[in-house]
């Protein structure tokens, strides 16, 4: 099967052909420019930039200066929401030590951030983007200090193939709770910060996500449906009930994580990893119903299968699929919990390796029902002003696109290593290069 980068409608078309999955194409992309409402908020177009670490903090969590480069470059872009990367709500919870980490102390640092953001959109766009601010603990995969300090919700030995982690890592109920607390009070410094709203993250298997697959741990965390999503659905509640009625809590969800049962959350019980969204579909009603008017899906484990997370041409291992089977997987799982939850707005992930046609496919998902908005990963990194060109020309110039060829994860994988895009912004073409000839 070829692993041809689609540059192309002609080599999408011939994907498509070879794996046979059920992707839509549509020419008239006209959806992407519709403005939507949330609350009191418009959404000026269906194009949005997903959350995407540049791991280019301060030592005291605040941006860095990398961290604001790539910020302004997203909003020149010209999005119509900016979901601004994983922040931390504590420093042990932090997955490498310049991970972004929102306290009091650097209150001020995020506010100026944010302005800028949206002083820049503003400017060059003639209108501000939806900015929000992804809260999280990275759990097992936390790295405070530059190794590893996981607090893990069980023993997996599928994630833990050279050995368990010391049963001593595994967080009790009451860190727990004290975690829900933390997550809560960095919801409300987001608002302060002036985010327009929070994001619980509950996604790629960091403490929140694994805790949904937590069958087998004792405890109000652990066994049933209710334990597994207590701390998700609490931190919810709680956030909505602390913020402002017009500051949005919303969640990036993993609705699949593509490991078998009892270790996986939305997959079959009876069969390896085949998904199946009856729990997921459930979470997302039961979020609606206690306020979320909008939820960022995506699926997979990015330690563990990156090709279900972010379906690549170029990567550390050749997937058993071709990349546009796990695309087709993100998507039109998001379309089938979408259907099942309708009232609330969903952001689709996993679109960057569609390439040029990209606005093409996410408009007919939008179009379908499918989702409401098309949320853009790796491209951001390789083609900040991608929703710019979609929107003002019609398309995207395949000399800028991202070719998921996985440097940008390879170099956040380093130690230190601050990610970006090896092939299209030159600076990190630079740090790519740095750390290839350090390894010689
Ligand atoms: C370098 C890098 C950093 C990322 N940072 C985050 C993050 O902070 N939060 C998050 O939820 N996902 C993060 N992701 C995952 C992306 O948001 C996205 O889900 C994934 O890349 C698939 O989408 P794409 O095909 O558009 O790239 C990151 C991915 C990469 C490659």
């Amino acid at each position: 099967m070829t692993r041809n980068v689609p540059l192309t409608q002609e080599r999408f078309a011939e994907a498509a052909r070879l794996c046979n999955p059920e992707i839509p194409y549509t020419s008239d992309i006209s959806v992407l420019s519709e403005k939507t409402v949330i609350g009191s908020k418009t959404i000026e177009n269906r194009l949005a930039c997903q959350a995407m670490e540049g791991c280019d903090g301060n030592a005291d969590g605040s941006p860095g200066e990398l961290t604001e480069r790539r910020y302004l470059r997203f909003s020149r872009g010209g999005a119509g929401i900016i979901w601004f990367e994983a922040t931390a709500c504590t420093e042990n919870g932090r997955a490498n030590p310049r991970q972004l980490y929102l306290n009091e102390k650097n209150l001020d640092s995020f506010k100026s951030l944010v302005n800028k953001i949206r002083e820049t959109a503003l400017r060059e766009n003639g209108y501000v983007p939806l900015i929000i601010m992804q809260n999280t603990h990275s759990g097992r995969y936390s790295k405070p200090n530059g190794k590893a300090e996981p607090l893990i919700a069980y023993n997996n030995p599928l994630l833990e193939a050279s050995g368990p982690i010391d049963s001593s890592r595994i967080v009790s109920d009451s860190d727990i709770d004290t975690i829900g607390e933390a997550m809560v009070k960095n919801s409300a410094l987001a608002e302060k910060a002036g985010f327009d709203g929070v994001d619980i993250k509950c996604c790629h298997r960091y403490l929140n996500s694994e805790l949904l697959s937590a069958y087998n741990r004792e405890g109000r965390y652990g066994g049933c449906f209710e334990n597994r999503t207590r701390l998700l659905r609490e931190t919810v509640r709680n956030s909505i009930q602390t913020v402002s009625s017009d500051f949005i809590v919303s969640t990036r969800l993993n609705i699949y994580d593509g490991l078998p049962y009892p270790y996986g959350f939305g997959v079959s019980e009876k069969s390896g990893t085949e998904p199946d969204f009856d729990e997921p579909e459930r979470l997302v009603d039961e979020l609606h119903t206690l306020g979320m008017r909008i939820i960022n899906i995506t699926m997979g484990n990015p330690y563990f299968n990156p090709h279900v997370n972010r379906p690549f041409s170029m990567g550390p291992y050749q997937a058993d699929e071709h990349p546009v089977e796990g695309v087709a997987r993100v998507l039109n799982g998001i379309s089938e919990v979408h259907a099942a939850v309708p009232e609330i707005k969903v952001i689709a992930s996993a679109l960057s390796w569609l390439g040029v046609v990209a606005p093409n496919v996410a408009a007919a998902y939008i179009s379908a029902g499918g989702f409401d908005y098309a949320g853009f990963g790796r491209m951001i990194f390789a083609y900040p002003d991608f929703a710019r060109d979609i929107l003002t020309k019609g398309s995207l110039d395949s000399k800028k696109i991202c070719i998921a060829c996985s440097k940008c994860t390879e170099i956040m994988r380093t130690p230190g290593g601050t990610p970006g895009c090896a092939i299209r912004d030159p600076l990190y073409t630079e740090i790519y290069r740095n750390i290839k000839n350090n390894r010689k």
